[in-house]
């Protein structure tokens, strides 16, 4: 079928490979005429995400990529024709995929294979076009059951069984490096995938499916840990040893101990104990209230604000106004999780990114593949970083 697989060609110089820019941020995408990509780019997107986001998904396509029109629909997958004559580069993609906040992958789609008995590499080789891949990524559509990193990690060995590993011997299975070109397979049923291609550039795009790869060790004390973790990494947050963080709604303690071991001195705030394993760290203190009882001016000096509370998304966006307003506080960021009661409060998105934006802070948002039906914000200070960590002021 002429397709040349694998590692080799990224490296022999053959093809041109455009240099890829980290996501942008920006409300509006606009959809530049793509130059030279390696692999076809058909006239589908296939976008997935958390079972249920599907909606949420959809509307933010519809403002962000206009013109774009409906195709499949599945749970934690959807398909889009892209507007006529719209041919976006890869960059182009991440922007959108920045801006659609609750996809988990936006992939060029090459279209379903469905297969019988042993007809799966067959089915393949049909559908793909010429070009090589870098990394192949095969993952489940629904993933009820599954942690991120299970998936992460179940991949490879999915691979295997289903021939893959040997059809496209010198590819990488589980996380692409940045650049690569990526084969995407995302298994729908027993008999049925979706298949298509995108090129890895930012962190998530380099995990298999856009899920965290990272594991939840055995000694952290809550499942916020992780999440964490992969806001750390998936947004680059630059947390620097002896910077001060307080978190709103600490117990029982996992993302504390996350802020603990990247070296900072946390503030944990909640009505409810934390773990005694995380009030037992010296560089700890809980302050056991609800986060409107704390005193405006204890809330001076922080650098980083943290806020994990199970209320109301906009009870915790002013719960989050008091303190990063407070007189005196000027904190470097923001990590916030806005829990969404039921899918359709996440048409309110884009009115709390404009009040970070209001507060003086420039938000990106992602609703992460450890999380639960919730958005993750990251929101930088207008006026840059302190000058100091605290604790050598
Ligand atoms: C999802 S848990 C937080 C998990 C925690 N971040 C961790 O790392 O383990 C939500 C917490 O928010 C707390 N909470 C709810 N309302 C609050 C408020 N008004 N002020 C402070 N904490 C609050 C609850 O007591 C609960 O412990």
């Amino acid at each position: 079928m002429g397709l040349s697989h694998g590692h080799a060609a990224k490296h022999s110089g053959g093809m041109t490979h455009p240099s890829s820019s980290a996501a942008d941020p920006s409300p509006e995408v606009a959809i530049p005429t793509a130059t030279a990509e390696p692999v076809p780019r058909g006239d589908f997107l296939l976008v997935t995400c958390q079972g249920g986001a599907e909606d949420a998904v959809a509307t933010r396509m519809v403002k962000f990529l206009p013109g774009c029109t409906r195709g499949a629909w599945r749970r934690g997958a959807l398909s889009f024709r892209l507007p006529a004559g719209s041919d976006p580069s890869s960059a182009a993609l991440d922007a959108l995929q920045a801006n659609l906040v609750f996809a988990r992958a936006v992939v060029r789609c090459f279209g379903q294979i469905h297969w019988k008995g042993d007809g799966l590499l067959e089915a393949l080789r049909q559908r793909l076009p010429e070009g090589s891949f870098d990394a192949v990524h095969l993952f489940p559509r629904d993933v009820r059951a599954q942690t991120a990193a299970d998936v992460a990690a179940g991949g490879r060995e999915a691979a295997r069984r289903a021939g893959l590993t040997g059809e496209f011997p010198t590819a990488t299975f589980t996380a692409a490096d940045p650049g690569d070109v990526v084969l995407d397979c995302l298994a729908d049923s027993d008999d049925r995938w979706w298949v298509g291609w995108h090129r890895a550039t930012t962190p998530a795009s380099c995990w298999p499916g856009g899920f965290y790869p990272g594991p939840l060790p055995g000694d952290k004390v809550s499942r916020a840990w992780l999440k964490l973790d992969e806001a750390i990494n998936f947004f680059g947050i630059p947390l620097q040893p002896g910077a001060r963080a307080v978190e709103l709604g600490a117990s029982p303690g996992g993302a504390c101990q996350r802020l603990l071991e990247a070296g900072l001195d946390v503030v944990g705030i909640d009505p409810a104990l934390v773990d005694p394993v995380v009030a037992a760290e010296p560089r700890f203190i809980q302050w056991r209230m609800r986060a409107r009882e704390v005193r405006l001016r204890d809330l001076r000096g922080f650098d980083w604000v943290v806020a994990d509370m199970n209320i109301d998304p906009a009870s915790t966006m002013e719960a989050l106004r008091r303190v990063v307003t407070a007189p005196g506080a000027r904190p470097e960021g923001i990590i916030a999780t806005l829990k969404l009661p039921d899918w359709s409060r996440a048409g309110e998105l884009d009115g709390w990114l404009a009040e970070f934006r209001g507060w003086g802070f420039l938000p990106r948002a992602r609703q992460l593949s450890t999380g639960g039906r919730e958005v993750c914000v990251f929101a930088v200070n207008r006026k840059g970083r302190r000058a100091t960590p605290r604790r050598d002021r």
